[in-house]
């Protein structure tokens, strides 16, 4: 089996690298690296390459034959949710162009299975106790609206190619599960917390006033080894005969707030944190917790992971210690 993973040498995409090499697949990533890094692409080859460009489809169509790929994961996306509101054209240039030029090339080199990153960003502010897929989605933010119309964009190229495609709308993504592999960018809550501690500053609270029982925000943390284990599962559904669902939520089912996290960060480092606590950010919805119900019982994918192992991991992998090869 040959899969050609976009975005492989990120920070998401590199674990599922790993596990696809360690079950002992053939592995292509195609990348630009803008924010990846060659060496985390080890045990895979790799194209250098930006799927946002007019001939990336051809250029991509290319390397599906010349290597024999049967599947694709599409990761390569830009992320920042603030960005995309101060630069919606370039959301909706590179997030859409880069998969249209995908899943076109898929379409002419005759493969038929895509695992397209998706995001909880989908569903906005949902004022519910677990969010399912049966929700309608309602972005808020030219990202979160990009996910979903890669999404509808996914369903569009299954009938006019017959292809056979999943979404998987990750929830808060952390952890480590090589040290080499560690989130190097700084915007999701665990390596923010980090930052500010090594920098010596307190790290902020945004809102401590919330309908929650701490009044801080509460979020579904996967640990992105678990979060590649789903990706596994995906494939190997798209190789079955049985695929009733196209998208799925991935996480955990149980929520965690702002100070469980900081909390068990403050277990993990062995030191008190003591946050600041600052004003509500715009946009944040008090809790966001997924229903895993549908992946468990259509893919047999459940997490394994607890909080503690996530901040745990990223510690370790931030000071290069060698508890972050726990995976
Ligand atoms: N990290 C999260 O918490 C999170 C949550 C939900 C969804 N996602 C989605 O998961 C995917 C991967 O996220 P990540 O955290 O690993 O991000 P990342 O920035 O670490 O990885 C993205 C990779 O794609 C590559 N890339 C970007 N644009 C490209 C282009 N035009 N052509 C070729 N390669 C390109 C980058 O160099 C990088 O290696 C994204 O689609 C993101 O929207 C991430």
């Amino acid at each position: 089996m040959t899969t050609l993973v976009i975005g492989g040498a990120g920070y998401i995409g590199s674990h599922v690298v790993r596990l696809l090499v360690e079950r002992g697949e053939h592995v292509v990533v195609v990348d630009d690296l803008s924010t990846g890094f060659a060496e985390r692409a080890r045990g895979a080859d790799l194209v250098e390459l930006d799927v946002t460009l007019p001939d990336a489809q051809d250029k991509l169509a290319f390397h599906l034959h010349a290597s024999g790929a049967d599947s694709v994961i599409h990761f390569a996306a830009h992320k920042q949710v603030g960005e995309s509101v101060a630069k919606p054209e370039l959301y909706w240039h590179d997030n859409i162009a880069g998969l249209a030029n995908v899943l076109a090339a898929c379409a002419s080199a005759g493969v038929r299975d895509v695992v397209f990153s998706s995001s909880a960003a989908v569903y906005g502010v949902p004022d519910v106790d677990l969010v399912t897929e049966e929700l309608i989605p309602a972005p808020i933010n030219p990202y979160g609206e990009t996910k979903l119309v890669g999404e509808w964009m996914l369903a569009d190229a299954e009938r006019a190619h017959d292809l056979r495609t999943v979404a998987l709308r990750y929830f808060n993504v952390a952890g480590t599960g090589w040290p080499d592999l560690a989130d190097t960018q700084v915007m999701n809550l665990v390596p923010i917390v980090l930052d500010a501690l090594d920098k010596g500053k307190k790290p902020i609270v945004f809102g401590e006033d919330y309908d929650t029982p701490d009044g801080t925000c509460i979020r579904d943390y996967v640990h992105v080894v678990d979060l590649a284990e789903a990706h596994i599962s995906a494939l190997d559904y798209l190789r079955g005969e049985e695929r009733p669902y196209r998208v799925f939520n991935v996480g955990t089912g149980t929520g965690s707030s702002v100070l469980d996290v900081i909390a068990a960060l403050s277990r993990a480092l062995g030191e008190e944190i003591v946050p600041e606590i600052g004003p509500r950010r715009p946009g944040d919805p008090a809790k966001l917790v997924c229903s895993t119900d549908r992946i468990r019982e259509t893919l047999g994918w459940s997490s394994s992971k607890s909080l503690d192992d996530i901040v745990e991991s990223a510690v370790a992998a931030r000071r290069g210690t060698p508890e972050a090869t726990s995976a």
